[in-house]
């Protein structure tokens, strides 16, 4: 892979022509990175065009081109946000001080390691992934499945650049172990325990799209906030292309929705049985299906009570989820009640920054809901789909592995384990979802589990062929 250009290769707006040693780390990596996408990205369709948007630049009007490529061609570029001139510190101790440049040598392993733990995501959910592809309900799918794995791979590179450029060997390091680290992977997992679950139907794709991609929403805008300006500035651009994923799950879920009303009038019948016999998903079903990949997702915040959160803070490395909207920038001298299974407890509102941080999520995640039991409510159906409480399924804080059930309630330990598969899919549930999963690629055509879409993708229609296999 020598010899190539990367000042042309790799379409970048940090001036990589003008850095002869970052560009020969980088050029040390890119084989690599694209050795892992051929091996652990998507299964089988290396040579498939597929209509991809591309980031060309960070304009607000035209950040993107659109047309068929083969993914391993894909142009994974790096591109920042604009600077803001003399951005200062908006939050934390040093609060109106100069946004930093370079690293501070105190604040290079914590930095480092929030890098690192987003960067880490980034390719754990291509391999999640990666089988996908063989059981699409349509081209239309198919197409945002490959839209999201190559920007997702883009956020890894947008991670390794600030690796490479700010985090010398350590760094170069780190963007190695990017790649040897794999979701799933007995030995050498991924880092967060969600990016392990193995995402391998269409029903779990929307939903970790819908859940998982929506905290890495709020993981970016935290690091929007950060102190550390060339982080703030990758995760401002990464955010732009993150909603489209957020899209994919809304709509997915939503044309799931559609599909299974459809079916419930069609039979004039809310009976599970009967809805899947007729190879829908019941909306109950649907139910588990948020239970799970809500609760899972909601560990990803952390600890309700965190001194790494509080140090964070403090010291301006990660801010809350649009820092501006709050009055209060420094947080000291103010606390926040937190629920615990031992009662209300008071607690710095430092140190419940992961609690604040998850709150504002749920709040996102609350207006697809809404959305869908519209749809609901408007075919005349008396059911509501809800989100289940941050109690349920904990694996991480004060309510970690208790029997509490999606309504927050604390059960004996021997009726949650009765009752479980009432709230999250069994393995029979699962093997009905595997069973729907058949794999449909004429343009136009859809699985008989999910409605066509409203639109297709940048004005093009929805029989467009969004990939073109041969
Ligand atoms: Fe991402
Ligand atoms: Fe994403």
């Amino acid at each position: 892979m020598s010899g190539i250009d990367y000042s042309e290769k790799i379409p970048n707006n940090v001036n990589l022509a003008n850095d002869r040693t970052l560009q020969r780390a980088l050029e040390h990596w890119q084989p690599h990175f694209i050795d892992w996408w051929q091996h652990l990205g998507p299964s089988d369709f290396q040579r498939a065009d597929v209509y991809l948007r591309t980031a060309t630049s960070v304009d607000a009007d035209g950040w993107a081109t659109y047309g068929a490529v083969k993914m391993p061609d894909y142009r994974w570029g790096i591109f920042l946000a604009d600077p803001v001139a003399e951005r200062k510190i908006g939050f934390g101790d040093n609060m109106g001080q100069p946004a930093w440049q370079q690293v501070p040598g105190e604040h290079r392993s914590t930095l480092r390691r929030l890098i690192v733990t987003q960067g880490d995501t980034e390719p754990a959910s291509v391999e999640q992934q990666r089988l996908l592809g063989h059981t699409c309900p349509s081209l239309y799918d198919l197409r945002n499945l490959f839209q999201v794995n190559v920007e997702e791979g883009r956020h890894l590179w947008a991670m390794v650049y600030l690796l490479h450029a700010y985090f010398g060997r350590d760094g170069r390091e780190e963007a190695e172990e990017l790649l040897a680290r794999h979701s799933g992977d007995a030995d050498k997992p991924r880092i967060l325990s969600t990016f392990n679950e193995p995402v391998s139907d269409w029903l779990s794709f929307f939903c970790f799209t819908y859940f998982t991609d929506r905290d890495g929403k709020y993981q970016l805008k935290s690091l929007a906030e950060s102190a550390f300006d060339p982080l703030s500035r990758t995760c401002r651009f990464m955010l732009t292309e993150e909603a489209h994923h957020m899209f994919v799950g809304e709509t997915g879920i939503g044309r799931v929705v559609k599909r299974t009303l459809e079916v419930m009038k069609e039979l004039g019948a809310e009976d599970s049985t009967r809805i899947r016999a007729a190879g829908a998903v019941d909306l109950p079903l649907l139910q588990k299906y948020l239970n799970f990949w809500c609760s899972s997702s909601l560990d990803l915040f952390g600890s309700e009570i965190s001194s790494n959160a509080a140090s964070s803070f403090a010291n301006g490395l990660k801010g809350r989820p649009d820092e501006s909207q709050y009055e209060d920038h420094v947080l000291r001298n103010v606390s926040l009640k937190l629920d615990t299974p031992q009662g209300a407890q008071e607690v710095p509102l430092l140190n419940a920054l992961n609690e604040v941080m998850r709150e504002s999520y749920l709040k996102d995640c609350e207006i697809g809901l809404k959305r869908w039991n519209r749809q609901i409510e408007r075919a005349g159906y008396a059911l509501r789909l809800s989100l289940p409480s941050t109690r349920f399924r904990r694996s991480i804080g004060s309510w970690v592995g208790l029997p509490v059930d999606p309504q927050g309630r604390l059960l004996s330990r021997e009726e949650y384990d009765k009752r479980l598969t009432e709230w999250v899919p069994s393995e029979t549930d699962r093997a009905f979802v595997r069973s729907l999963m058949q794999r449909v690629v004429e343009p136009g055509k859809m699985a008989g589990w999910v409605a066509p879409p409203e639109r297709g993708i940048n004005n093009l229609p929805v029989e467009y062929e969004y990939v073109k296999l041969s």
